[in-house]
């Protein structure tokens, strides 16, 4: 709270400096082309000038406060809708706010170039619904010990068609559509709708990025989780093949003291989204 008024106290001085320099500069052009014996009518413009000033500045700080919170509150309903659909299918909502979180370590040390044509928000809400459709599989095969077949798998591949298509009907999510159906795409063109290199989105290529490195530092039923040294040779074992090269190569510049602290912040809160999350993994992996 206390930071929260100095933030506003500094935003007035602020407001109330760049008014006083607005007033001042309309003087010194006024005082260059009229007479002198005006000062009475310079000192009343001059006054209003400030206080017009300052308030037009109250009203962007009203509106750009605004924009903020429904921004905020926009992804706070996003991930609660995904907490619920993650419930559901049994899949934790641990990994979609996990991934959202390593695509936005990532963005921050994406290059200049990439990051002016890349609007954060967007990105990390694709990244929070981007195994929404998984909610149209069925419970049985998302929650199968078993290995899958073919059909079974083939199921589980439609959840990027599914997100697509649920998400289709709100006109605020059409610009992220494309993000979240092809985010199993393969730079070699394996993927599941067999887009190649720059065909693929890039936001797509770092939700996969961000989802594999979920994935494999997570449990798994046959294998312990892989450290995140392992998940690093993981994922540049994949990169060029599987992964963008350019994007496996930011990611590992992110410093694993960061990493390990969103890995805490979104940690199961049970053992049952535990043992969810493994079975996820294992289906990840295996196919
Ligand atoms: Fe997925």
């Amino acid at each position: 709270m206390k930071t929260e008024v100095n933030h506003y106290m500094y935003l007035t001085v602020f407001g109330l400096l760049i008014s006083f320099i607005f007033s001042y500069m309309f003087e010194l052009v006024y005082l260059f082309l009229s007479q002198p014996e005006n000062t009475l009518g310079l000192n009343m413009i001059s006054l209003l000038l400030f206080i017009g000033g300052f308030f037009v500045y109250i009203i962007l700080l009203i509106l750009g406060k605004t924009f903020f919170s429904i921004e905020s509150f926009h992804l706070e309903m996003v991930s609660g809708l995904v907490g619920v659909v993650e419930l559901r299918d049994n899949y934790t909502s641990g990994h979609s706010q996990h991934v959202a979180d390593l695509v936005e370590a990532i963005y921050d040390n994406l290059p200049e170039k990439w990051k002016s044509s890349i609007v954060k928000s967007d990105l990390i809400q694709a990244a929070l619904l981007h195994d929404i459709g998984k909610i149209l599989v069925p419970r049985e095969i998302l929650n199968k010990r078993t290995p899958l077949d073919e059909d079974e798998y083939d199921q589980i591949k439609k959840h990027v068609e599914y997100g697509s298509r649920i998400l289709e009907s709100f006109e605020v999510f059409d610009k992220i559509l494309p993000w979240i159906k092809y985010h199993h795409e393969r730079i070699d063109g394996n993927g599941y709708y067999r887009l190649k290199w720059d065909e693929i989105p890039i936001e797509s290529k770092i939700i996969a990025v961000a989802d594999t490195y979920s994935a494999v530092t997570t449990d798994r039923i046959y294998k312990e989780r892989a450290t995140h040294k392992e998940a690093i040779e993981i994922l540049r074992g994949i990169s060029g093949s599987q992964l963008d090269g350019e994007l496996v190569e930011i990611f590992v510049k992110v410093e694993k003291e960061k990493l390990e602290k969103l890995s805490i912040k979104s940690g199961f809160r049970t053992e049952l989204e535990k043992e969810y999350m493994i079975l996820a993994a294992r289906n990840y992996l295996e196919y």
